[in-house]
């Protein structure tokens, strides 16, 4: 298959061509800063040119701030467009375990909006949520440790392995538009407080302790599971102190 991956030069974008280029496949990988198909989903620019051929795409796009609206949204929409005109197969979108839950969270809306694009445009579509990789979860308690801060929460996440993510979405991306949602998730649910701890020895980063209280809907949402899947399409088995062992030995 040809298969065109949106943000193929992301922390999930770039394992995936790889994922998928090592199963047979011949894969575009596009993006603004990419030198053989550059797009910008928030014009539309390069859609239909680097689109010509394919047979499914990936949206591994992403956009925080005002351009969740205009990448994620907007731009899904550009993009599903461009997808029927150059007829388009399978249009697989990644989103995030529990984007539905929390709608407090502007970045979460915009996922359940860019969600609500692909199910109503023309192309056969899958939705794919996955749980916080564990490259994210790093990068995120790497941010909080410059302030010699860890973060000290009940609240449950489920950290998964991109590549384990690549193996699914590859595998998904191969059958037909299944018009539904499938969970990717990681082994297990730790308390973030867990997750920040096990850094903290890994690292040495993050001595002082950070409790960051839960209110309201959200909060109740968010102790009670939202961003952990029962019963996920894929479970991966690489848990994050195994990520920290093979990252930080
Ligand atoms: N990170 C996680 O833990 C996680 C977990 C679950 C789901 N997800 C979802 O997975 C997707 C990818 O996340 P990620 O962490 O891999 O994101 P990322 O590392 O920030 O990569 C974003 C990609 O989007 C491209 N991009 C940004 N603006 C663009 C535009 N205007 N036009 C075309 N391409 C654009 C970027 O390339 P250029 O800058 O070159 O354009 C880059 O390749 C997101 O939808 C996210 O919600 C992520």
């Amino acid at each position: 298959m040809r298969v065109a991956v949106i943000g193929g030069t992301g922390m999930l974008g770039v394992p995936l061509c790889e994922v998928l280029a090592a199963r047979g496949h011949e894969v575009r990988a596009l993006s603004r800063s990419s030198t053989t198909f550059p797009v910008d989903l928030s014009t539309g620019a390069g859609l239909r040119d680097a689109l010509a051929g394919c047979d499914a795409v990936v949206d591994a796009s992403n956009g925080r701030g005002r351009a969740a609206q205009t990448v994620l949204v907007d731009g899904s929409r550009r993009l599903v467009e461009a997808e029927a005109a150059e007829g388009i197969r399978h249009h697989v979108v990644v989103s995030i375990v529990g984007c539905d839950q929390v709608p407090s969270f502007s970045y979460y809306r915009a996922k359940v909006a860019q969600e609500g694009t692909v199910r109503t445009g023309e192309v056969p579509w899958t939705v794919v949520r996955a749980t916080q990789f564990h490259g994210f979860v790093d990068m995120v308690f790497g941010a909080v440790a410059k302030a010699g801060l860890r973060l000290s929460s009940g609240v449950a996440l489920a950290p998964v392995d991109v590549r384990e993510v690549c193996d699914a979405l590859a595998e998904v991306t191969e059958g037909p538009g299944e018009g539904r949602t499938l969970d990717i998730a990681g082994p297990d649910a730790v308390p973030i407080r867990d997750l920040a701890r096990a850094w903290h020895r890994a690292t040495g980063r993050g001595r002082v302790p950070l409790r960051v209280p839960t209110w309201g809907p959200t909060g109740r949402a968010l102790r009670e599971g939202a961003l952990v899947s029962a019963a996920p399409y894929a479970r991966g088995k690489v848990d994050f102190g195994s990520w920290l062992e093979r990252t930080y030995a």
